[in-house]
């Protein structure tokens, strides 16, 4: 939106020599232009305004404006005004031409919300309540574990829909599932602890954060059933992060026996498990396992986020921390400076107690089972020979790709036309692992906006056309 600097009272910091007056003028509205100090859309103040402001000439501000006009910086309307131009440059500056490769207007990487779904009236109305509602105090800095209002709805919702055993004093609200594994990973090597077992396919962002907090990685495979957890005793590690609901990238479920056995090393050797339920609640044929943390809550964390629920653009995430560690946890983020916003935490309270957190899992669920059915029959008829895998669950699947057809060329024929899509391998925690399943792609179904959702489907059968006969 064009920003009115005069009728708005836009003030603009320009120093202007006294001496040589018009040109510095000149000189800081130029400056100015190229920052960004002065926005693109932003009205200028009309030649007479500034003219008595400054203490020169009308003539002279008219002359400067229309020598920023000549360059391309700014733009003049007869009888409206002038604007700085949308984009503001020297008009004999040529511009590199952008490659569509580099620019992905679309996005299928996994694990990606729906932008487009975010219930910005019922948020807004939410952020209303909660503000009408706090008291100044509230208004203060956040505690470090988080305000309590949330910390009690959040309580009531993990135990109500996912099983997990918590009360309000156990939850930590953090800056997202990220921050939660880094405050975790410093407490383990707090203790002493070394080394943290991750999946073998996982989000290579969380394994940077486990290893600047200062754990050594070690990746154990994962097949059909998760995670093997019959590696963990010979890996002789302090922790394990997973995600036993629906493994990402794969999307297959940790097993009954597997869960079992998990338990058991814990208990066993006093272990921490990190359970990531970044995606729990998507789950579309009715048979959603819950929580792991619920059979051994001593011994787990578990970790969420309304990144996928809402948005990532909130930042906010949770853990439900075990007693023997909440500590330690909460040392970690004193020490880390860091705090998520009250007002923000306030309004997911406020959200959340009125039932529109459930609301909104509801109509997205429905929404990325209609996307994921949809894929399905897409690719049955435009790549038949390629296979969709994993849990019909949460916004990403596995597409396992025709003999022959490898993941690179896909990737590569979907870029050159704007798509991202990644292969397996991208998501590999060790490269001597990568290529230990069957070549495929992971899908994000859920982050096209709804009018793009078709185009985007066509573009992976296309992509593997190109693929199969390059
Ligand atoms: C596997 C997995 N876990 C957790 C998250 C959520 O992380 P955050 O809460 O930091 O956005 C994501 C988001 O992409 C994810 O893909």
């Amino acid at each position: 939106m064009a920003r009115d600097w005069a009728d708005s009272g836009l003030d603009l910091h320009l120093v202007v020599d006294r001496t040589r007056k018009v040109a510095s003028l000149e000189d800081g509205l130029r400056d100015a232009i190229a920052s960004g100090r002065l926005a693109p859309g932003t009205r200028l103040p009309p030649s007479r305004t500034l003219a008595v402001d400054l203490g020169i000439a009308r003539n002279s501000v008219a002359e400067v404006y229309g020598r920023l006009v000549a360059e391309g910086r700014l733009e003049a309307r007869v009888g409206a005004g002038t604007w700085v131009a949308d984009r503001p440059m020297p008009r004999t500056v040529t511009i590199a031409p952008v490659h569509r490769s580099t620019r992905f207007d679309l996005d299928l990487r996994g694990g990606l919300p729906d932008g487009s779904a975010f219930p910005r009236t019922a948020w807004a109305a939410a952020t209303h309540r909660a503000l009408s509602a706090a008291s100044t105090a509230a208004l203060g800095y956040a505690p470090t574990e988080g305000v309590e209002p949330l910390r009690a709805a959040l309580a009531e919702y993990l135990a109500r829909t996912r099983g997990v055993h918590a009360a309000p004093d156990a939850v930590v609200v953090t800056h997202g599932f990220g921050e939660l594994i880094g405050l975790v990973a410093r407490a383990v090597a707090r203790r002493g602890g070394t080394r943290i077992a991750v999946e073998g396919y996982g989000h290579a962002s969380h394994r940077d954060v486990l290893v600047a907090a200062g754990l050594e990685l070690v990746p154990v495979p994962v097949d059909d059933d998760g995670l093997m957890t019959d590696g963990l005793d010979a890996a002789s590690v302090d922790a394990v992060l997973l995600t036993p609901a629906h493994q990402f990238p794969t999307g297959v479920p940790l097993s009954a026996s597997r869960r079992a056995d998990l338990v058991h090393w814990a208990q066993r050797g006093g272990g921490l498990v990190i359970e990531d339920d970044y995606d729990g609640e998507y789950r579309f044929d009715r048979r959603a396992i819950g929580a792991l943390q619920a059979l051994a809550p001593e011994h787990v964390v578990y970790g969420g986020t309304a990144s996928k629920s809402l948005s990532p653009a909130l930042g906010i995430g949770w853990g439900i921390i075990p007693p023997t560690w909440l500590d330690d946890v909460l040392g970690e983020r004193r020490r880390s400076g860091t705090a998520t916003d009250a007002i923000t935490q306030l309004t997911l309270a406020a959200f959340l107690e009125a039932g529109d957190y459930d609301r909104t899992v509801r109509t997205l669920r429905q929404s990325y089972r209609a996307r994921r059915e949809r894929f399905e029959e897409v690719m049955a008829a435009g790549a038949p020979d390629a296979s969709v895998r994993g849990l019909a669950a949460g916004l990403h699947c596995l597409l396992e790709l025709p003999a022959g057809v490898a993941e690179a060329d896909v990737s590569a024929a979907a870029a050159a036309r704007g798509l991202r899509i990644d292969g397996l391998a991208a998501y590999a925690a060790d490269p001597a692992l990568a290529g230990d399943r069957p070549p495929s792609m992971v899908v994000g179904f859920g982050a096209p906006p709804a009018h793009r959702f078709e185009e985007a489907l066509a573009e992976v059968v296309r992509a593997i056309e190109v693929a199969r006969v390059g």
